[in-house]
């Protein structure tokens, strides 16, 4: 009532007065204020002052010892507001116009960071707040000065509420007098976030992913680690945020991150986005869509969500029969033996010449000089079976030996190294490419994250492993609880894309200790550092940006990961075990057999017809029935050899 009064007759007073007339003293005052800021300060005023009046202002904010603009204006415009945080909006309750500028301030929320406002009050006989911004609501990142004139002495003062709803706070900034001038009170050096901190238990809201019924009631006994772990690692560590601030909290649930459907956000970005919370319970990635949204603060964990893998046997990605040589050993190898063929030919015509004219009689074990004589025999020397047919002379002695020794150590070299090759994994898979390409199974832990960048995914790369890896279609896509993902992992050559800390927490649990080398991590989303948010524009942004950093350098954070996440295991026993060959490592072996059980079908055919033309034949039928007879045994050793290489 009394308030009201007042009210009643300022009005009055303003508006019998049209202009009122600045006090000398009031002018000092506001000069020696804004000097004290020390730092750049582009005064905007709106007053209802005599023009003589503004001009002394005026002159004094530009002769003092740190000049500092004014501009004198009767309403808001943008472009004065091009540095706001240079800013200093003066404005004189006892003008008329004030409450009309207050509100258009309101309106466009100027109260809040980084603008400044330097209010003068009324005199009286104590510090009261301006009846005009009684009802508005200057946050805890407002800087509202207020100069009052009580008994003869300034009092300057900043006004907050730390919530809209809450009483006003009055925090002094320093007093004015005649004699002493302006003091400032110690505390008002300190930054204000800082000194703002103590929330006194307010609360302040905190949107919280859930999902999983039970993960609520687990947050602070951790029972089961790897059920919404990002959740409740985030828990942990806005925890002592709260207590650094002195606010008490408030958890609003959801079961999504939240994304954007049909121009509006849902889930928890939803939240900071229309204003129901102030910070974001779970760590968030960084996407330029939720930049207006939300602002991140601190970066408390490392990177996490990746594609886990073993490291798959080495015939997953290569055909081990080709790997122990290189490629210009097995061209050599290959023209060495055209090489030998014909050098065998040629000695073993010259032989068979010689012997004709010297005993004219036929010796079974001497190598006939026919081409497919000597190839089979060439083969033998290969494949290390030796031959019951040799070359008499001393020429074709040297090259038998010649023949059976160098294919010894080429035989030798090339099964050790096979034994090797069979054992060893490989370490080939290293881009988002070479997993699309790779024989191995792909799967993603069931997670609303997850779920959505791996369906919202644009880049090609990365669309094809959505769409032929993990969801093609006609099948389920393959998203699995992350402990049933982790044990495929063991089974069988698969990658999952899952939370690492948590799956090698599981790893720990299920993985015998050779298992758990060669694990490998690629990861699949383009920015995969999660960051701790908070709503845009929240009156509380320093205060939790302070808390955050402080969190981190006190090493909380680091604290709230190695209770929640498991690094990667370690190594101990590599090569322990011993890998059984698979069929897929006999794969390029089957299929040699194959083709050779296919070829010697077909030459049996091949001949069976060749042999039907010759005996229609009215003459030739002797010679042909030596080919039948020679052939046949050919073809089946062919087969024998082929076996034999394996
Ligand atoms: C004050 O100055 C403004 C512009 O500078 C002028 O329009 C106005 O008439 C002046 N008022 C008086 C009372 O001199
Ligand atoms: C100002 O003077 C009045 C009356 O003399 C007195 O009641 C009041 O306490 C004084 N205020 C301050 C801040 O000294
Ligand atoms: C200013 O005056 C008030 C009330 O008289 C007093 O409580 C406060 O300590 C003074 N501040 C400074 C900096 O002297
Ligand atoms: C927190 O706020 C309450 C309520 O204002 C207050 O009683 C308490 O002392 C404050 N605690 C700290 C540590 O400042
Ligand atoms: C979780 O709770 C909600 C509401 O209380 C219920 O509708 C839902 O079926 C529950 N889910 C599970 C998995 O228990
Ligand atoms: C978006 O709108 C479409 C069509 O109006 C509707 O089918 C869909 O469910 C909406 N999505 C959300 C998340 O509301």
């Amino acid at each position: 009532m009394y308030r009201c009064v007042t009210f009643f007759c300022a009005m009055f007073l303003c508006s019998s007065f049209a202009l009122s007339i600045l006090k000398e003293n009031d002018r000092k005052v506001i000069v020696d204020i804004i000097q004290s800021f020390n730092k750049p300060s582009d005064v905007i005023s709106n007053l209802c002052w005599t023009n003589t009046s503004k001009k002394k202002l005026t002159i004094s904010l530009t002769q003092a010892n740190k000049p500092r603009s004014i501009k004198f204006v009767s309403a808001l415009h943008d472009n004065d507001l091009v540095y706001p945080e240079k800013i200093i909006f003066l404005i004189d309750v006892s003008c008329k116009e004030t409450k009309a500028f207050l509100n258009e301030a309101a309106s466009r929320k100027y109260f809040g960071r980084p603008h400044r406002w330097f209010i003068i009050n009324r005199p009286a006989n104590e510090i009261r707040v301006p009846l005009e911004i009684d009802n508005m609501h200057m946050l805890p990142d407002s800087e509202v000065y207020v100069m009052q004139l009580i008994n003869n002495s300034y009092s300057i003062n900043l006004m907050y509420k730390i919530k809209p709803n809450r009483e006003w706070i009055i925090e002094n900034y320093g007093n004015w007098s005649t004699e002493n001038g302006l003091t400032i009170s110690s505390h008002a050096k300190e930054a204000l976030a800082v000194r703002r901190r103590d929330l006194a238990r307010a609360s302040i809201a905190t949107s919280m992913v859930i999902t999983d019924n039970s993960s609520f009631a687990d947050l602070e006994v951790l029972q089961y680690k790897q059920i919404d772990p990002v959740t409740k690692s985030g828990y942990h560590q806005l925890t002592p945020l709260y207590e650094f601030m002195n606010a008490s909290r408030e958890f609003i649930l959801t079961d999504q991150w939240g994304y954007r459907a049909n121009g509006t956000w849902y889930g928890m970005v939803g939240h900071l986005a229309d204003g129901t919370a102030e910070i974001a319970g779970a760590v968030l990635f960084i996407t330029e869509e939720r930049m207006q949204h939300v602002e991140y603060m601190s970066h408390p964990m490392a990177s996490s969500v990746k594609f886990l893998f073993r490291e798959p046997p080495l015939s997953y990605q290569n055909n081990l029969y080709l790997l122990p040589f290189q490629a210009s050993v097995w061209y050599c190898i290959a023209s060495f033996v055209m090489v030998l063929i014909v050098a065998m030919y040629v000695s073993a015509y010259w032989e068979a010449k010689k012997v004709k004219e010297k005993h004219k009689g036929d010796d079974t074990a001497v190598l006939v000089p026919t081409i497919s004589d000597v190839t089979i025999f060439v083969m033998c020397a290969i494949s290390q079976q030796g031959s019951t047919v040799e070359l008499k002379g001393m020429l074709g002695r040297l090259m038998i030996l010649i023949l059976f020794l160098v294919f010894l150590f080429l035989y030798t070299a090339y099964s050790a190294s096979i034994v090797v090759l069979l054992q060893s994994s490989s370490n080939q898979i290293r881009t988002l490419t070479d997993l699309l390409n790779s024989k191995l199974e792909l799967g993603v832990e069931d997670t609303p994250y997850n779920r959505y960048w791996f369906m919202n995914e644009k880049e090609p790369i990365r669309r094809a492993i959505y769409e032929k890896k993990i969801a093609p279609s006609g099948s389920k896509p393959k998203f699995f609880d992350l402990t049933e993902g982790v044990l495929q992992l063991q089974k069988k050559p698969f990658a999952l894309n899952c939370n690492l800390g948590v799956a090698y927490k599981v790893m720990e649990k299920y993985f015998y200790e050779h298992e758990k080398c060669g694990l490998q991590e690629i990861s699949y989303l383009q920015d995969d550092n999660p960051w701790q948010a908070v709503r845009r524009g929240s009156p509380y942004r320093e205060i939790f940006k302070i808390g955050l950093l402080r969190n981190e350098e006190f090493g909380l954070n680091d604290r709230t990961n190695r209770i929640i996440y498991s690094k990667k295991p370690v190594c101990s026993v590599r090569g322990g075990s011993f890998v059984s060959v698979s069929l897929v490592d006999c794969y390029p072996i089957l299929l040699l057999l194959l083709y050779g059980m296919i070829l010697g079908v077909l030459l049996l055919l091949v001949e069976i017809f060749h042999h039907r033309k010759i005996l229609n034949m009215p003459c030739g039928g002797g010679k042909s029935q030596r080919l039948l007879v020679d052939t046949t045994p050919h073809s089946e050793l062919s087969d024998k050899m082929q076996v034999a290489e394996l």
